[in-house]
């Protein structure tokens, strides 16, 4: 059936950030189609964007490494625009413990999908990448220029990867054009508080790990390193709410559709370095909750510091973040709350 939508397959469109995107690409006239094999994804998502959207959303449980599969369903499916692949494990701890695991999944889906893509002649591809292809940058704010040092992580390599893969691909293949986009830190949820961050056990990343301590799940957070050559002594990041980062996707569709440029790489952050000392009193300000923490050890392998140059996402893709941290962080407690009280 052709659509007057343009449907678009999004790999791991259950997951935290797939799903946002989800909801962004059907508010910007797109159809999209979700393949998730659930690994690291709860089923109650599909109900949320339900809730959100007012409609079901199509979604196969497959896993994308199976290319077989993968050309099976995007076949019967026709008339593909664009594919936009999340579906990857993202632990950087998990990846150091089970590093073939990491491998097999990040790069083998990666390869499945570029196969398929190349046979079936899907042209558009969005990668989920990150700024961890940057390792501990020397200076900041890091441009997509800025050098790409070793990374410290088997995570972080197979983003390195996944980037590489994807520009030798596109220079042996006819039409097959693609956006990077390097993601800085996802926060927050949908302000309906319907699909937000639902991490497996223990949270690694802050925010979760935050709003869990404050609803009584964990009893405290630890800051991990005090110690560091920042003003208040904590890691700066660039934390950013999870539907501007859901809006670069669909403005990276426009920007393929618009350009014969093969390949475009580009920083999704905002801009602003915020220490996690700042990001934590924000949360307690806006929320009026207290969070109990202690100040612990550095994390092996956390960077000092690290926040984007956005000036090209800016000015070539016409897109910025708008949402404040304040915004991001009302967001998640609201979804942290919502969640809570239903389940
Ligand atoms: N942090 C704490 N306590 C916690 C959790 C995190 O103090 O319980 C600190 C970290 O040390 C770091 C900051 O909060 O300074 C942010 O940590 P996250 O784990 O939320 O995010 P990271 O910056 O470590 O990792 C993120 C993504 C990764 C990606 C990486 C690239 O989660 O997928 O950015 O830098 F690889």
């Amino acid at each position: 059936m052709k659509l007057d939508r343009p449907k678009i397959i999004v790999t791991g469109g259950a997951g935290f950030i797939g799903s946002h995107t989800v909801v962004a690409l059907v508010e910007n006239g797109f159809e999209p189609i979700i393949i998730d094999d659930f690994s690291n994804a709860s089923h109650s998502v599909l109900d949320g964007l339900y809730k959100i959207i007012g409609r079901q959303i199509k979604c196969y449980e497959m896993n994308c490494c199976r290319a077989e599969q993968l050309e099976d369903i995007l076949q019967k499916e026709g008339d593909i625009k664009g594919i936009i692949h999340f579906a990857a494990f993202k632990s950087v701890s998990e990846s150091q413990q089970y590093p073939l695991k990491y491998y097999e999944n990040n790069v083998l889906s990666l390869g499945s999908v570029l196969r398929v893509m190349n046979k079936l002649n899907i042209k558009h591809l969005v990668f989920s990448s990150s700024c961890t292809v940057y390792g501990e940058p020397d200076q900041v704010p890091v441009t997509e220029s800025s050098s790409i040092k070793e990374a410290a992580s088997v995570y972080g390599y197979t983003k390195q990867i996944g980037e590489r893969m994807i520009g030798d691909t596109i220079n042996a293949s006819k039409g097959l054009q693609a956006v990077i986009l390097r993601y800085f830190n996802p926060i927050g949820a949908h302000p309906s508080a319907h699909i937000g961050e639902l991490p497996n056990g223990v949270p690694e990343n802050l925010v979760p790990y935050i709003t869990q301590t404050a609803i009584g799940l964990r009893k405290q957070l630890t800051v991990f390193g005090g110690d560091y050559p920042t003003p208040d002594g904590t890691a700066i990041r660039d934390y950013i709410h999870v539907m501007d980062l859901a809006m670069a996707h669909v403005k990276a569709l426009d920007w393929l559709k618009r350009n014969d440029e093969r390949q475009g790489i580009f920083n999704i952050g905002t801009g602003k370095g915020t220490s996690v000392m700042e990001l934590l009193s924000s949360f307690e300000r806006i929320n009026q909750v207290k969070v109990n923490y202690q100040i612990g050890p550095r994390r092996p392998g956390d960077i000092e510091q690290i926040y984007a140059q956005c000036d090209k996402s800016n000015n070539v893709m016409d897109w910025e973040a708008h949402f404040t941290i304040e915004e991001a962080l009302r967001d998640a407690w609201n979804w942290e709350k919502k969640f809570r009280e239903s389940n």
